[in-house]
């Protein structure tokens, strides 16, 4: 009995060490046995009753069938009984407990009872439960972390290549302004220079008489001087330094006017459908120009359609929304000319504005045909596009800013009068060049046509001549000169003789936008006839 004691308090002992309750369960009766520690776990005081049906109420309802389960599967196949589950206790607070147990057998071998132990493992619990929720905060903030530096990674990516675009872009137009002024000032020298050859060719051909070989010769010579001529002219359009005259034009009516000559141009095995709408506002252009840009278009999709095919020809009102980077917000006029043809790749595409850059073969294209209305369309304040594909085709649209204005019918140009009449009976010009060779050329036409010429080379020697010298008819001057331009030589000029007729010539768009100086123009390379027949206007302009 003794020994028995001892053992049993042992037992007592160890069991309160591990903080261990202690119960029995008898199946036949269902009687539940528990020590105080084992109802203090399921937070009843040591006093109170603790049946197996209180027991049943006071596990979690969501963990009761777990734990049913579990008891059953201990009676059936005698396996140990383990279980964690919640407890709900009188104030309502939840707590855990662990049980284990083992079934208990009589010598027959029939289940008796569970005997075991509990555990309030509430506190490991918890801590696991922290445990947990502090590894998915974790988890979610590297989730999050990673997403926000994916995206700042990707923000970086799309700002980095739009700068190369803008980038790519600002060496593009810096390039096309570099290589513009290049070749405006070489093309304005050499304008100079024709207009001296041409001049002197015209004068030379006037005294050779009936030699015909002499003749020939020099109509081969002048023909050269024309072609290049126009070749310096397509530059100065390229430069934006052309010579234009802005006035109100109706783009249906010159498209009309202009398609029996494309015909002509781009032969029978192309065909060309136009669609001109009626009731389009008048554009703000040079008629001439956008008909020589009209015609370069069409050669071209000629050019790309070596088998023939349609040429459309499209006119359509649009507006550019927002100011961009090429239009300014507002109402356009669009000329298209699409082709089926070859296309451009992209490569080609992006070179096919440049001077000279050309695939044709050579002498065949000079490469100035896009440049020159590149050109055009800058200085009307417009925009040349181009689109294209490989192998479908090509279509440029030549935006147009709408004129304030309505077009005016063109009226027949009066047919220029060479010959001297009463207002152009010989005259005392003035003629102010700095440039001798274009001087002495220029004399000699104006000499030819029976006028008398005082010859300056400066501004300053021009206001000299009017001074002191015998009263002139007539001002013919250059702009570009050294020392004192054309623009204030007139100036000048006027206040020492306030009415006298002045002709500017000028071979590209070199008038200061705004100089109001009321004075005729004349562009520069200009044969004699042209030089006759704007004398003629001045003066007349002047009698009336
Ligand atoms: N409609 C088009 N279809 C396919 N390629 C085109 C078309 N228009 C222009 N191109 C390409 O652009 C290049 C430049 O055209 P651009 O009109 O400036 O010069 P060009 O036609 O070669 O010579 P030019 O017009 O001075 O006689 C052409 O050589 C061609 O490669
Ligand atoms: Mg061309």
């Amino acid at each position: 009995m003794e020994a028995l004691n001892e053992g049993e308090r042992r037992l007592q002992t160890a069991l309160e060490a591990g903080r261990l309750g202690a119960w029995e369960f008898d199946l036949a009766s269902s009687v539940l046995t528990t020590s105080t520690t084992c109802k203090a776990i399921f937070g009843r005081a040591a006093a109170e009753p603790f049946t197996y049906t209180d027991l049943l109420s006071a596990i979690h309802p969501d963990d009761q069938e777990r734990m049913q389960a579990a008891v059953h599967a201990t009676i059936e196949t005698g396996s140990d009984y383990s279980i964690e589950y919640r407890t709900i206790w009188r104030d309502g607070s939840i707590h855990w407990a662990e049980i284990r147990a083992q079934l208990y057998k009589d010598s027959r071998g029939t289940a008796v009872k569970l005997v075991g132990v509990s555990a309030d493992i509430t506190a490991r619990m918890q801590a696991e439960e922290d445990q947990r929720r502090l590894n998915d905060v974790l988890e979610q903030r590297v989730t999050e972390r990673t997403r926000e530096l994916q995206e700042a990674h990707a923000n970086v990516m799309v700002e980095v290549s739009q700068r190369e675009r803008a980038e790519e872009q600002l060496r593009q137009s810096q390039k096309m302004e570099a290589i513009g002024q290049l070749t405006g000032g070489v093309a304005h020298d050499f304008n100079n220079l024709l207009m001296a050859v041409m001049g002197n060719l015209e004068m030379l051909e006037r005294h050779v008489g009936d030699d015909s070989r002499a003749k020939r010769l020099i109509d081969g010579a002048l023909e050269g001087a024309r072609r290049g001529a126009s070749l310096t002219q397509r530059l100065l359009a390229f430069s934006r330094r052309q010579d234009l005259k802005i006035e109100p034009v109706a783009l249906p009516g010159l498209v009309r006017g202009m398609e029996d000559m494309l015909r002509r141009s781009v032969g029978s095995a192309i065909q060309i459908e136009t669609e001109l709408p009626e009731g389009l506002p008048a554009v703000s252009a040079d008629a001439n120009q956008v008909e020589l840009a009209l015609l370069n278009l069409a050669v071209n999709a000629r050019d790309a359609m070596p088998d023939g095919g349609t040429i459309k020809i499209q006119l359509k009102q649009s507006g550019a929304a927002v100011e961009s980077e090429h239009l300014t917000a507002g109402s356009y006029v669009v000329l298209s000319v699409a082709d089926q043809g070859h296309g451009m790749d992209e490569e080609t595409l992006k070179k096919a504005i440049e001077p000279f850059y050309s695939t044709k073969e050579l002498g065949k294209g000079t490469g100035l045909g896009l440049s020159m209305i590149h050109g055009l369309a800058l200085q009307l304040k417009g925009r040349l596009k181009l689109n294209s594909i490989v192998g479908i085709g090509t279509t440029a649209e030549l935006w147009i800013p709408v004129s304030p204005m309505t077009a005016v019918k063109a009226s027949p140009e009066r047919k220029p009068d060479t010959h001297l009449d009463g207002a152009t009976g010989p005259k005392r010009i003035l003629l102010v060049d700095d440039d001798i060779l274009i001087a002495m050329s220029s004399v000699d036409m104006l000499m030819d046509l029976g006028h008398d010429v005082v010859e300056a080379h400066s501004g300053e020697e021009a206001l000299e001549c009017l001074r002191n010298g015998p009263t002139v008819d007539l001002m013919i001057t250059d702009y570009s000169m050294p020392g004192m331009n054309g623009g204030d030589l007139v100036k000048a000029a006027r206040a020492i003789s306030p009415t006298l007729p002045v002709l500017i010539a000028s071979g590209y768009a070199e008038l200061p936008p705004g100089l109001d100086l009321n004075v005729a123009r004349l562009g520069k390379p200009y044969t004699q006839s042209q030089l006759a027949s704007e004398i003629a206007k001045v003066l007349n302009a002047a009698t009336d």
